[in-house]
């Protein structure tokens, strides 16, 4: 369902965003740009120890160490910003903002952009908490097979695609690919939108997900709309799928049905047996948002999921439309 509204301001985000949404939305009434005030509001989910997806509190890569992704886009200057495995700083969505403001570059990796963010002022601080210790330490010791190496072979596309394996229960419980997104519209028609995250937890050191990637985990054109991804970044990377969110808004489709259909496509191109269940359905979850230039917004996922938007009188959760009914 498409709900009519007028334009902004309108924050529309991940389930994980109910407060960011609404400062999002304060923000931009206050005046600030739309990317800022997504900034401003995924800031809240990055310092939270508690969200073991985002910032400060992240589950960490295989070798115990917390490393973030993020990346902006503003609508007006079509410019943006991101930093990938980003260690030691808190607010990577800050840095990704830094890196658009104040770089003729859009994405800073690993090292180079620790140096950067220390260049600019940004303090350093230990990421891991007791808590994201405690659950990498759990996973350290039932590893077995639990990794993202794959064995010669381990690609095989199934016989049919409906024989597909099993999900692997323990995998989908221990690992977390969650994150944030948040797309916001101002009242003058003016977008901008954050993603930012821990990325996959215990990935291999150094695996780079769809969040810092332009177009993948978020996109935004000024004239049309903007949108973004949380779920397996891999599927988002190989959809190019927030580029496509925003090019079927382009094509007349509202926010919703825009998200649907890129996922119809992930869902087309997931072909090799791991990553199907035994439906011979996406193994995994992917969920895009979306919010246009009139201040329409949806999101979709894979399989049932929620949402939150803000429009000014508080966030309200919301059903994202699935692809599949269940799981
Ligand atoms: N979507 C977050 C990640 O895969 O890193």
């Amino acid at each position: 369902m498409i709900v009519r509204k007028r334009a902004g301001p309108v924050a529309v985000a991940s389930g994980n965003g109910s407060r960011a949404v609404e400062v999002a939305v304060a923000k931009m009434t206050g005046g600030s740009l739309p990317v800022d005030a997504a900034v401003a509001g995924v800031n809240l989910v990055e310092d939270d120890p508690n969200d073991t997806s985002v910032g400060y509190g992240g589950l960490p890569n295989a070798d115990g160490v917390v490393e973030l992704d993020s990346c902006v886009m503003d609508g007006p200057t079509h410019l943006a910003g991101a930093v990938a495995a980003l260690r030691n700083i808190k607010n990577p969505s800050q840095v990704a903002l830094k890196v658009m403001r104040r770089t003729d570059h859009v994405l800073l990796v690993g090292e180079g952009a620790l140096r950067f963010a220390r260049a600019h002022g940004f303090k350093e601080e230990d990421l891991l908490t007791e808590r994201a210790r405690k659950r990498w330490l759990r996973w350290q010791e039932r590893l077995s097979e639990h990794d993202d190496w794959i064995e010669p072979g381990g690609n095989a596309l199934p016989k049919k695609k409906a024989a597909g394996a099993k999900p692997d229960k323990d995998r989908k419980e221990e690992r977390d690919p969650g994150t944030i997104h948040l797309s916001a519209l101002d009242a003058s028609g003016r977008l901008g939108a954050c993603t930012t995250t821990s990325g996959l937890s215990f990935k291999i050191p150094g695996r780079v997900g769809d969040s810092p990637l332009i177009g993948c985990g978020l996109y935004v054109d000024n004239d049309i709309g903007s949108a973004g991804a949380t779920g397996r970044g891999e599927a988002a990377i190989l959809a190019n799928g927030s580029h496509g969110v925003v090019e079927n808004m382009r094509r007349g489709m509202g926010p919703e049905e825009a998200c649907l259909e890129v996922l119809r496509r992930v869902d087309h191109y997931t072909r090799i047996q791991r990553l199907l269940d035994d439906k011979g359905r996406p193994a995994f979850q992917l969920t895009f948002y979306a919010v246009n230039k009139n201040g329409d917004y949806g999101a979709a996922s894979i399989y049932p999921s929620r949402f939150v938007v803000c429009t000014g009188d508080g966030a309200r959760k919301k059903r994202t439309r699935p692809l599949y009914e269940s799981r």
